[in-house]
């Protein structure tokens, strides 16, 4: 399959364009596209020929749900059973906006979109080019990130290019996205709605709405006994092909500890690689040594993470290490995937 690239501009959408996307999708194919969080990997949600592609052109196992994005308030009902009032709340303050939100499913939507379950993941994004695609392709597009399966999600065009040129129909270019982590997804059907996956909405911002929210505890635990309550959170994921492990610990103990490390490694003709932020970057030494930003600004680091891990593959970067960033008042989302992509390796020191 020859890919098409479309160059979009959130600004000032070429309504043209954005049609022949949506009749795409329409039409039982694939576009990937940029959300605020991560680009998308779009098909249509009500189609279950569109949902078994979508797996296919991932590579993923076909029994993690995917989640269906919409682009009007007036499209939830007939998704779902019922909206409980506390979902309406939260619609109110973080739609549209980084926040999945699991309901029992309605009849519309096929088991192959929601990976065999009786519930169904939605979310309304908020960039713009998401929301006219999804206009246009009927109000209903299922789009887990646009990633080969167990690679790092993918936060720009290029990085959408690397894994799924000539799998899947069109790639939408609309830049860099704004905040490089996958959506927060939490569960209404609980009687206390419970985090699956943490992200920029926070368990405080939800709580703020809410009162009590309660937090999937395998989001931060390598405890495999423990089945995650989000079926995607079982895999290997967000992994570069590089070894990673998270140091913990003081500043300069971390340091110490990484650079004796990489001089070993590298006397055995490894090729190390070493995640830091500003404040340490010319402490370490390594082949490649990236910074996300000043420690302060986590924002810069949600951003950065996954596009870094890539640049690591890029390099064929071999063993590499990363400060943990354990503490930080984002630092759960930001940990749950580096953790991932450790494969849950970390050392305190
Ligand atoms: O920010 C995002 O959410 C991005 C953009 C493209 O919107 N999408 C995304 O999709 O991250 P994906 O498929 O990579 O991750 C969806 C996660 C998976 O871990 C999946 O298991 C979980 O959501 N999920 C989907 N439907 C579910 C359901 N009904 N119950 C529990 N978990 C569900
Ligand atoms: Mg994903």
């Amino acid at each position: 399959m020859k890919t098409e690239y479309l160059k979009l501009s959130e600004e000032s959408i070429d309504e043209e364009a954005i049609a022949r996307a949506g009749r795409i999708l329409q039409e039982g194919g694939l576009v990937a596209f940029p959300t605020e969080t991560v680009y998308g990997l779009g098909g249509d949600a009500l189609n279950p020929a569109s949902s078994r592609k979508i797996y296919a052109a991932k590579g993923r196992p076909s029994d993690n749900p995917l989640i269906v994005h919409i682009c009007r308030m007036k499209d939830l009902p007939p998704l779902v059973e019922e909206i409980p009032d506390a979902a309406l709340k939260l619609a109110k303050v973080f739609w549209p906006g980084p926040l999945t939100m699991i309901f029992k499913k309605s009849d519309l939507v096929p088991l192959e979109t929601t990976g065999g379950l009786s519930t169904v993941a939605v979310r309304f994004p908020s960039n713009r080019i998401a929301a006219a695609l999804i206009d246009k392709a009927g109000g209903f597009v299922a789009a887990p990130s646009a990633n080969r399966s167990g690679r790092p999600s993918t936060t720009n065009a290029d990085h959408c290019r690397e894994d799924l040129d000539g799998r899947v129909d069109m790639i939408i270019d609309g830049g860099p996205v704004q905040i490089g982590l996958e959506s927060t997804i939490i569960d209404m059907t609980e009687e206390t709605p419970m985090i699956l996956r943490p992200g920029k909405i926070s368990r405080k911002m939800l709580e703020e709405v809410l009162g009590t929210v309660e937090v999937d505890r395998t989001i931060l635990s390598s405890d495999d006994a423990a089945a995650p309550r989000a079926p995607g959170m079982k895999y290997r994921h967000y992994a570069p092909r590089g070894y990673l492990t998270i140091v913990d610990g003081e500043r300069e103990a971390v340091a110490a500890y990484i650079n004796r490390e990489c001089e070993g490694l590298r006397a055995k003709g490894m090729k190390t690689g070493v995640l830091c932020t500003d404040e340490t970057f010319s402490s370490y030494h390594a082949d490649s040594v990236k910074s996300t930003g000043s420690r302060q600004d986590e924002d810069a680091a949600g951003r950065a993470l996954f596009r870094l891990l890539r640049e690591f593959d890029t390099e064929d970067v071999q063993v590499m290490f990363s400060e943990s960033f354990e503490g930080a008042s984002d630092g759960q989302a930001i940990m749950n995937r580096l953790m991932k992509a450790a494969g849950h390796r970390m050392v305190r020191v």
